[in-house]
């Protein structure tokens, strides 16, 4: 008799055969984890009103498709910082990845790897950043700069020996953004998990959330921007500094001398109330005229996404919370399923637009969504 298929892995089969775009698996993983990891994951600062404008943004624009272009070659290929990308696509930096899988950060590397894309480690992961490296997957470090600046500065040094190709200065984080989840569910790293890169030290005790109290105990919110000389000296890597959506800081990064920079809001996790992403996207790039690359995330979770960002003037997008999802419904595969989700629907879009490489996603091929244009939302 044959043997009847065990239940469970029917249902994980069940799952993935359902996990067709981010949001399918987005729901598939709020099923799987407990409420307080995919509160922290989920969740913004404040009413979450910047977290919703960040994916609300990319129905502001239109795609204009161009017709009767050869498509037959779709080539989504591009460079960032002298860098060859598959596809314009970075893994953004996300903490604490260990409560989503068990090998955590380490299961995000392989997915990342099997497609070549780059990910950004951040400075709080569960997962040490030399372990990481060993994985060979082509890596950026995420930097937070702490009261202990030896320590910070043994970090970046550490990157720096570990092969990492980029240092990634997180700006908009003095203090952590009030993330009323996070208090309402006592946020606290389960057992056995800790800030691997460290010395494995775990969050502070607390009756609301202990990454806030993590943040203001030990980060540094006395940072400015005298200190991007200091943290230029560390290492002889290219330095990107990601959270800036405004023209003016934009100009001064340039001053500073930094190689690029992120439009961000911290996927809406810091200053809730702080423009959606994608909007301020066109006073960012006029304001860098060219003399640094800017990258954007926030809200990207489809191809045409993607395709807007790039159209709007951002060298290339990263992804947080799409790829949290694929680790927590099928680890490392879940990863690259994401990733491959995204990659395709934007080649889709590419070839349904008539814009067959990425060069050819330039300011023409959007325009302002008729109804963003008659409430005068009209860049
Ligand atoms: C983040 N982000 C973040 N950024 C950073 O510089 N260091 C970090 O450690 C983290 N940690 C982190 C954890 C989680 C759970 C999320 C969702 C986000 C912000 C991240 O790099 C990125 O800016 C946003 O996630 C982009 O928005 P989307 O793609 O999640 O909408
Ligand atoms: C967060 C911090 C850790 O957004 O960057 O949770």
């Amino acid at each position: 008799m044959a043997k009847r298929p065990d239940p469970e892995l029917r249902a994980v089969e069940a799952q993935v055969a359902l996990t067709l775009t981010v949001d399918d698996f987005e729901a598939a993983a709020r099923d799987m984890l407990p409420e307080m990891v995919f509160d922290y994951y989920a969740g913004g600062s404040g009413e979450e009103w910047t977290l919703r404008e960040n994916t609300r943004a990319y129905g502001r624009w239109v795609i204009r498709p161009r017709v009767l272009v050869d498509v037959s070659n779709v080539e989504p290929m591009t460079t960032v910082l002298g860098q060859e990308l598959p596809f314009p696509i970075l893994l953004a930096p996300t903490a604490f990845q260990r409560m989503a899988h068990r090998d955590g950060e380490l299961a995000t590397a392989h997915g990342a790897a099997s497609l070549g894309a780059i990910m950004v480690v951040s400075t709080i992961a569960t997962v040490s950043l030399e372990d990481l490296a060993a994985t060979g997957v082509r890596r950026w470090f995420q930097l937070y700069v702490l009261k202990d600046r030896g320590l910070t500065a043994a970090l970046v040094k550490r990157a720096h020996a570990a092969g990492y190709e980029a240092i990634v200065l997180t700006v908009d984080t003095p203090l952590l953004g009030r993330r009323l989840r996070d208090e309402r569910n006592s946020f606290a790293l389960p057992p056995g998990i800790g800030l691997a890169n460290l010395e494995g030290s775990g969050l502070p005790e607390s009756s609301g959330s202990g990454l806030f109290s993590f943040f203001l105990e030990r980060h540094d919110a006395a940072l400015t921007w005298d200190d991007v000389a200091w943290l230029r000296s560390l290492s002889p890597l290219p330095l990107v500094l990601k959270g800036i959506v405004t023209a003016e800081d934009t100009r001064l990064a340039v001053d500073a001398g930094v190689d690029a920079i992120v439009v961000s809001n911290h996927g809406g996790r810091q200053l809730d109330g702080a423009p959606a992403t994608l909007d301020v996207l066109p006073e960012v790039v006029e304001a860098a005229e060219g003399r640094i690359e800017v990258l954007l995330d926030g809200g990207i979770r489809r191809g045409s996404d993607v395709f807007k960002a790039l159209a709007l003037g951002a060298r290339a997008t990263l992804v947080g919370r799409p790829y949290l999802w694929g680790l927590a419904v099928n680890g490392a595969d879940g990863v690259r399923q994401v990733l491959e989700i995204i990659r395709d629907d934007l080649m889709l879009t590419m070839a349904l637009a008539g814009r067959p490489a990425i060069v050819d996603i330039d300011r023409s091929a959007v325009a302002p969504a008729p109804a963003a244009r008659e409430r005068g939302e009209e860049p």
